[in-house]
């Protein structure tokens, strides 16, 4: 495989295929300016960005190298904070910032701060068109990375310097060169299964075919796509994984697609680059988006991956089920659809056959008469995992219930339908009375239980309370909204 790490070409013939991006870096390339914290994707420590050609342009994204499978950088640059410095004697302007601004204290972080600024500051365009303020975006970048010591304010700072005084930086300057690198990488890719070892690869297929004739000859091999869940068996449970195939670079799993009725997402497609389609389509996953991991985390982890992990407190699948998706699965047997309701079997059981991967999402739109909520319910509002998530999807005529799909994580061993619930709230007026039975509903469809992240008797109680949440937000959706801000001023 090929990539740059900053400036310098890299030709690895052999690696280990669990290895890690941050392994890689700290001890075969002994570049400890990247540290390690907590090996979670959690502290954003070892934060690096990777920067790779779209649309004729250099595009940055920051992510987590400790659960990056060192595979997944194949033609792209990777950026540490050693590659910053144009020259050994002058700082980069966001290392600059972060001194005069005071941003460091015992600078364990730092690096990982400096390169998601970095990966802000080369972000400009792209955040232009969603409105969001300086603030939010600053929000935004800096969300997954913890400091321990300095306080957030003055890496804030920091952050408002660089990007109220922006200037092209060597990257800029050398972009063209860069492309023209990487392009040449990309054109060595032959699209054939590779040669591979029968114990141990990381294989990168470019197609669907190739992908599962190597899942076909190969069955106890793991696909891989973002690794935000996949990595952590390396990281945290030790594991050796011998054999990976990896996503990112087939292609049909990385389109999106629009017709007049719904919306196709490919099963490799981050959420960072479903964003804008998603909120376009389904304005309430918004909020549920900016909360789902970090940036780093949703710059690298997919749907496909949140949905085959079958985690029961995975954020999209409540949402999948409330909008009716459908899931394309295939395999060397053929192709078959299947509507995600019945692809949770059991706890983190799917109905994937051996040999099959999960192609594609599709999203029926909304219709005109769709009402759709989704609430998260975590212990933090940044980076944490659900202790509920409900996805609401009404189609409401007249003030009167015609459809419900209600879509709930962290309540059973699964994501599943509120079945009870939904058939109690059909033909009722939409008003806290004509809710109550589907509340109480909502006890015949589950018994959550208690963990370190909430009581079984929470768990109930706030999904009746999100329940009518929605219809309050539907019947009166000024005084909510007041509250809602109200709220987070306080
Ligand atoms: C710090 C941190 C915060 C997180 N926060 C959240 C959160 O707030 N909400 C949330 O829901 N999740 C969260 N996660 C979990 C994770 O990010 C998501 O589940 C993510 O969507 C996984 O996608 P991935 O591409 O990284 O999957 P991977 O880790 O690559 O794969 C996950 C599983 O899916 C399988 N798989 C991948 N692609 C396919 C395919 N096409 N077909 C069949 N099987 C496939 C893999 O073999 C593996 O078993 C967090 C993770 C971290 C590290
Ligand atoms: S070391 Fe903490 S996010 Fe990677
Ligand atoms: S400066 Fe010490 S953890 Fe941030």
């Amino acid at each position: 495989m090929q990539f740059l790490l900053n400036q310098t070409p890299i030709t690895l013939t052999e690696f280990a295929p669990d290895m890690t991006l941050l392994e890689y870096l700290r001890t075969e390339r002994v570049q400890t300016g990247t540290k390690e914290g907590c090996a979670s994707g959690d502290c954003g420590a070892c934060t690096v960005v990777i920067a790779e050609p779209l649309n004729g342009m250099l595009h940055y994204r920051s992510i987590n190298a400790c659960i990056t499978y060192l595979g997944a950088v194949e033609n792209c640059q990777v950026i540490t904070v050693e590659g910053l410095s144009p020259n050994r004697s002058e700082l980069h302007p966001v290392q600059q910032a972060m001194v005069e601004q005071h941003g460091s204290q015992c600078g364990f972080c730092t690096p990982g701060f400096v390169m998601s600024l970095f990966a802000l500051m080369h972000q400009p365009k792209q955040h232009e068109s969603t409105g969001a303020s300086i603030a939010e975006r600053i929000n935004t970048a800096l969300g997954g990375n913890l400091c321990r010591c300095t306080g957030y304010r003055p890496i804030i700072d920091a952050a408002q310097q660089i990007l109220t005084h922006q200037t092209d930086d060597q990257f800029d300057l050398n972009a063209s060169n860069t492309l023209k690198q990487l392009h040449a990488f990309i054109s060595d890719l032959q699209p054939k299964v590779p040669a591979l070892s029968d114990q141990k690869f990381f294989a990168s297929p470019t197609s669907i075919n190739l992908l599962l004739q190597l899942l076909a000859e190969h069955p106890d091999a793991r696909l891989v796509a973002g690794a935000t869940d996949l990595a952590l068996e390396t990281t945290q449970q030790l594991h050796f994984l011998p054999k990976l195939i990896y996503t990112g670079n087939v292609q049909e799993l990385r389109q999106i697609e629009i017709s007049e009725q719904q919306i196709t997402l490919g099963a490799a497609v981050t959420y960072s680059e479903a964003e804008a389609v998603l909120i376009d389509h389904f304005p309430a996953i918004n909020g549920l988006l900016h909360r789902l991991g970090s940036l780093q985390v949703r710059n690298q982890g997919t749907i496909g991956g949140n949905i085959a992990n079958a985690s029961p407190i995975g954020d999209m699948p409540p949402v999948l089920l409330a909008l009716n998706a459908t899931l394309t699965l295939r395999s060397v047997e053929g192709v078959r659809e299947l509507p995600i309701d019945q692809f949770f079997v059991d706890y983190r059981q799917t109905a994937l056959a051996p040999g099959e991967c999960i192609e594609s999402i599709t999203l029926p739109k909304l219709s005109t008469d769709s009402f759709l909520r989704i609430y998260k319910l975590s212990k933090r509002l940044d980076d944490d995992i659900s202790a509920v998530c409900f996805a609401i999807h009404l189609n409401v005529h007249n003030g009167l219930i015609q459809s419900a799909r209600l879509g709930l994580g962290g309540m059973a061993a699964t994501p599943a339908r509120a079945h009870h619930a939904e058939k109690s709230l059909i033909g009722k007026p939409i008003t806290p009375e004509g809710i109550y039975e589907a509340q109480q509903a909502l006890a015949l469809d589950f018994t959550p239980l208690s963990d370190v992240r909430a009581s079984a008797n929470y768990r109930l109680l706030s999904a009746k309370n999100l329940l009518m949440r929605a219809v309050l937000e539907y019947t009166q959706p000024r005084s909510l909204e007041v509250m809602h801000y109200a709220h987070f001023d306080g």
